[in-house]
């Protein structure tokens, strides 16, 4: 962890916007200072663009407001077609030389003009014996970074760390279990657009795959089939609230939908075994709004033959009672993990994309 004091964690998702604040509290435990949430009208976000940025703005001006957060600087994720993650493997060199020749080697890597990228890396393994390393590469669209910065500074923010949600993901994770030495954890995260995965192996990042299927769909399905409206179609696959009755042809629908969107999952999982020499994936660790489908992750258990576990990010955390509602922010945890991880980023660390 850098120095400084914690930034404000900012996610901007498909379906809303989650901010989360932390302090270091006595004996350095972590405290869950401030919190907010704002869903967004649908088409907002289509395909990780931002079609609506004025949503977008409005949705932190409430958040701040209501939260009560006076601290401007904040650290944002990006995800989606706009980020490119490799593993790539270069010659045996120092640090200096490596700053030198990581444009050439991105640009072997990298499906576009690297001009208009943001790049970074981090060594993963030194391993002389084979005069090699293997390096986690990073590039992100400079234009699609420009769109966030922009956003945020018309809400009156600073941003100062732009972060990968994939990463961050693994941060808390590591955060709150540390990473097992010897086991493999495919860390999959499924919001409303977008379904990412990443499968961390001895410590490391080691494949990291989005899929543009995730909670929307279910939804979209339900509502198709059920002729109803989005609202109407999103309860039901909620359960539908203490008062409403859920027609029974929906369960039927959100299995359907649920197995489609595992089997979608399994493919990335089976990739996986299949290209990096691994025996087998350990756990599977599910995040995000759609983890509170439990047709899907009974789904996705049945296939990978795997315990699935929800990521609860807030375990070890307390929360200050006098600004953030604890019941709620618990009931929604797997949707925050983002926002947490980004509010576990600091002042003065060197900034990643
Ligand atoms: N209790 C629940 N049961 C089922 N689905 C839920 C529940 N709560 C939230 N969801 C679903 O989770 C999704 C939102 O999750 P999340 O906030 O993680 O997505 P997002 O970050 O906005 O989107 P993305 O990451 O795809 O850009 C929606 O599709 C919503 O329907
Ligand atoms: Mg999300």
């Amino acid at each position: 962890m850098g120095e400084g004091k914690h930034l404000v964690g900012v996610d901007i998702g498909a379906s809303s916007v989650k901010v989360v604040q932390l302090k270091e509290g006595r004996g350095k435990r972590l405290e869950v200072i401030r919190q907010g949430y704002s869903e967004l009208p649908p088409q907002t976000i289509i395909d990780n663009h931002v079609m609506n940025a004025s949503n977008v703005t409005e949705a932190l001006l409430r958040i701040y407001t209501d939260a009560k957060i006076t601290q401007k600087e904040v650290a944002v994720g990006v995800y989606g077609q706009s980020v490119i993650v490799r593993k790539i493997t270069v010659p045996m060199m120092s640090n200096d030389e490596l700053e030198e020749q990581i444009g050439w080697e991105a640009e072997q890597h990298i499906p576009f003009d690297i001009k208009v990228m943001s790049i970074d890396y981090e060594v993963l393994r030194r391993r002389p014996e084979a005069g090699q390393m293997d390096l986690l590469l990073v590039a992100a669209k400079r234009d699609e970074i420009n769109d966030y910065a922009a956003i945020l500074k018309d809400a009156k923010l600073k941003p100062v760390v732009v972060d990968i949600n994939a990463f961050t993901i693994q941060n808390v994770f590591e955060n709150q279990y540390g990473l097992p030495p010897d086991s493999t954890v495919a860390l999959l995260n499924v919001g409303a657009a977008v379904s990412s995965l990443n499968i961390v192996s001895q410590g490391v990042s080691s494949f990291t795959r989005e899929i543009t299927n995730a909670g929307n769909q279910i939804t979209d399905e339900i509502q198709k089939q059920c002729n109803v409206p989005s609202e109407q179609a999103e309860a039901y696959k909620r359960g539908g609230g203490s008062t409403e009755v859920v027609p029974q042809e929906v369960h039927a629908i959100i299995q359907t939908a649920c197995d489609g969107l595992a089997g979608e999952i399994q493919r990335s999982l089976d990739f996986y075994l299949a290209t990096s020499g691994e025996q087998e994936i350990n756990r599977i660790v599910v995040s995000g709004g759609s983890a509170y489908l439990a047709p899907l992750c009974k789904s996705i258990e049945k296939r990978a033959r795997v315990p699935v576990q929800l990521f609860d990010p807030f375990q070890n955390l307390t929360v200050d009672a006098k600004f953030v509602n604890e019941a709620s922010l618990r009931a929604r945890a797997a949707q925050f993990v983002v926002a947490l991880g980004l509010a576990l980023r600091c002042e003065k660390e060197r900034r990643v994309a």
